[in-house]
């Protein structure tokens, strides 16, 4: 896609999938974590656009506006909304529609709409205010959705996720990316993106599905490693001619905000316009459908389990962090078939008496695999 030039522009599949992860993951983590006692949220959209699209479907911004105020009531928490938008007319559509909203919006909610400034001068901005005062920044949630590359600087991803209660989810613009990324004008800005040199051995791969995997999983390394971050996770946008058309980068360090996503993921319905897959692990891309792959999920959890004993907690653990599936995946379809197959390839350890076998209500229920 070549970024529009317009104030508004239409919205095409693909963003309407990704809003839906983002409207419903809100709708859920906001709740959470003002439940969770913190006085104070804050939700960054650091690439947010006008809010609106040519047939008046809501942006990125108001969608996550409306997911707090349909929430209200359970809000405790002072919220602050930061959307920025480099260009003063998208900005100043945005702050209207933020205008009309208004009355609805209550006095703990605080809506900034950054006009003329980069995400990386407010996103900076914000994090210093609480580092000059010795505290840290309230859990917060940035999304970062750019049209290419640029104005995204690696160093900034990891100041945010620096702070344990801060997660980002990043849209990665494959196909941009891959179009300049041999072009030496944009060198310093890959080298600012990816947060180190090593993208360059991109350049001379030969085909373009390597290139794709090499980059993707040196995004996914920095956010791992140079960021520390305890989870990422990446989900892969397909269009309809079934080209990899972006990713999605999702990094936290709270497994309740990794099941949220996922949930989020999974119930994103697929459409014949594109295709969205888990594809974290280069060995297995997992499609988001309505019934999962259990073929898939169970030689996992047999690799990584065999011969052990183990708590339920700990399979779950497994499955939610490192393989595409849900905590609601593996007791009925995968740990359940192998207790009951003949022969039993699972043995409960001095289970309950009372317990139906087949059923781990206990998460520290021990289990031994055959
Ligand atoms: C992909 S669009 C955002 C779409 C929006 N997030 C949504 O889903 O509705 C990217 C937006 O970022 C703005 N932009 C470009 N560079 C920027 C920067 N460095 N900082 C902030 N905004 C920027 C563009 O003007 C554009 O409106």
């Amino acid at each position: 896609m070549t970024a529009p030039r317009t104030t508004i522009w239409d919205l095409e599949a693909h963003s309407r999938a990704k809003h839906d992860i983002l409207g419903r993951y809100l709708q859920s983590w906001v709740p959470i974590l003002a439940q969770g006692g913190f006085p104070e949220l804050a939700y960054i959209d650091g690439f947010a656009g006008p809010g609106r699209y040519s047939k008046g479907e809501d942006g990125s911004p108001i969608i996550a506006l409306k997911a707090a105020l349909e929430n209200a009531d359970r809000i405790g928490s002072k919220v602050t909304f930061l959307f920025v938008e480099e260009r003063e007319d998208r900005a100043a559509t945005l702050q209207d529609i933020v205008d009309e909203m208004r009355t609805e919006i209550p006095t703990r909610f605080t809506v900034k709409v950054e006009g003329g400034r980069t995400f990386e001068q407010a996103a900076r901005a914000f994090l210093m205010q609480y580092t000059e005062q010795g505290t840290p920044p309230p859990p917060t949630f940035a999304f970062i959705d750019p049209f290419g590359w640029t104005g995204i600087p690696f160093s900034l991803v990891e100041a945010i996720l620096s702070y344990r209660s801060c997660e980002v989810l990043v849209t990665f613009m494959y196909e941009e990316i891959n179009r300049f990324i041999g072009h030496p004008d944009q060198a310093g800005n890959f080298d600012s993106f990816f947060g180190t040199t090593e993208w360059r051995t991109a350049i001379a791969l030969a085909t373009s599905r390597d290139r794709n995997r090499y980059l993707h999983n040196l995004y996914l390394n920095q956010l791992r490693q140079s960021a520390k971050a305890q989870y990422a996770r990446s989900f892969e946008m397909r269009n309809d001619r079934d080209v990899a058309d972006y990713y999605l980068f999702y990094a936290t360090n709270s497994m309740l905000g990794l099941k949220k996503m996922k949930e989020s993921m999974w119930r994103v319905d697929p459409s014949g316009e594109f295709t969205f897959s888990d594809v974290t692990d280069p060995r297995q891309l997992v499609l988001f459908a309505k019934e999962p792959q259990f073929d898939i999920l169970r030689p996992r959890i047999v690799e990584r389990f065999r011969g052990r004993e183990v708590m339920v907690r700990d399979v779950e653990e497994f499955v939610v962090a490192e393989t595409a599936f849900r905590e609601t995946h593996y007791k009925r379809q995968v740990l359940r078939q192998m207790e009951l197959a003949t022969p039993p390839l699972l043995f409960p350890v001095d289970p309950p008496p009372n317990r139906a076998p087949g059923t781990y209500p206990d998460p520290k229920q021990r289990i031994r695999f055959a």
